[in-house]
């Protein structure tokens, strides 16, 4: 039996500016050759100043919308996930439905740092089997510039900014181009502090006129992290495929987290997925949390990589530590 789960529309957003290693150079102690051979990264989109995790999310969710051929007035739910909202309060799926003119939504955002848009795409499925006619916008955004330390060289060089949206619901008279067949998440909250953004949360106040100090900034033990990524998303995608009667063999497309080709290659190698059948853009983007799954996602299939019969797995790793992995049929 198809998944009621379907996915009717893909969009994503990335800001105009792109900052290339030979800028970062000018910026930190570093170089294109160790960027490169370290991560894969060759260059990243920076938001405009003034240009809010709100604004990048409202293009990818135009675009979503446009390809699912619906008016933003038909979404009954707005899922944002961000770990980079516009503020503390309101979350930012409201400021989206805002800025979208269909301000009286059901509006909230998920934080699972990088895993965000896996976990939205689970409280999707839960909204939609408790309201049959819902309509769903899933955004995942990240201004990760607004929380990146420009003076760590350890992690500047990684991030960037984007924005990637599905809009879902459940099968009706409409045509899916893709649904859900099943999604697994997982966390460990004892590693919580090898990735973090501390500072202005409540453990760790900003007080009036205070500066912000390094803990208001992404903070990571980038070798520590690398270590539990590939084991987490290797666990994580054999059980998903092992529950439903698959092997790798069975994936046409594998989608990770575009965090670091390293990474990517090695749970490719780990999982047998050759590299022809992954997808890869973690060179034109850096790593943009939560953000980074829809953008390659919707990438994917705008460039015909997905077609009609193809089964794909997403799998993503981040702070928390969170991971999951998702398994789509188109
Ligand atoms: C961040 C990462 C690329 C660093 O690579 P690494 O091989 O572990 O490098 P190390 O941190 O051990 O640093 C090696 C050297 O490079 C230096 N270095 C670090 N960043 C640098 C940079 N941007 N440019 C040049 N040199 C740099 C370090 O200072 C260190 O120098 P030293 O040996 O003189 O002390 C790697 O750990 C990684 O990919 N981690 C996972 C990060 C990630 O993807 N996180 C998000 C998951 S959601």
């Amino acid at each position: 039996m198809p998944s009621p789960y379907i996915i009717a529309g893909f969009g994503y957003y990335v800001p105009e500016r792109v900052v290339t290693n030979a800028e970062m150079e000018t910026l930190v102690e570093t170089s294109d050759e160790w960027i490169t051979t370290r991560t894969g990264i060759k260059e990243r989109r920076f938001a405009a100043p003034g240009q809010a995790t709100s604004d990048l999310a409202l293009e990818a969710a135009k675009a979503a919308l446009a390809d699912a051929g619906i008016n933003a007035g038909e979404l009954t739910h707005i899922v944002l996930a961000t770990l980079t909202p516009d503020c503390y309060c309101p979350n930012a799926a409201v400021i989206v439905s805002e800025k979208l003119g269909v301000s009286e939504k059901v509006c909230l955002d998920v934080n699972a740092a990088c895993s965000g848009f896996l976990y939205a795409l689970e409280v999707t499925r839960g909204l939609l089997a408790l309201h049959p006619d819902a309509v769903v916008l899933t955004v995942a955004v990240e201004v990760l510039t607004s929380r990146t330390n420009f003076d760590d060289r350890t992690t500047c060089v990684l991030f960037g900014d984007g924005a990637g949206a599905v809009v879902m619901r459940n099968q009706k008279n409409i045509a899916a181009k893709a649904s859900i067949r099943d999604i697994a998440l997982s966390s460990n909250g004892a590693l919580w502090n090898l990735l973090t953004v501390k500072g202005g949360g409540s453990a760790f106040p900003l007080r009036r006129g205070e500066q912000a100090g390094d803990e208001f900034f992404i903070q990571m033990a980038g070798r520590e992290v690398y270590k539990h990524a590939v084991r987490y998303m290797e666990t994580i995608c054999r059980d998903l495929l092992a529950k439903n009667n698959l092997t790798p063999d069975d994936i046409n497309l594998f989608i990770p987290h575009q965090a670091n080709l390293r990474i990517i290659e090695g749970l490719g190698k780990r999982l047998e997925i050759s590299m022809d059948k992954v997808f890869v853009n973690v060179q034109k983007y850096g790593n943009t949390s939560a953000a980074s799954i829809p953008i390659a996602l919707t990438e994917a299939y705008q460039s015909g990589a997905i077609r009609p019969g193809h089964r794909v797995l997403l799998t993503s790793f981040g702070g928390g530590f969170t991971w999951g992995a998702v398994l789509l049929e188109f």
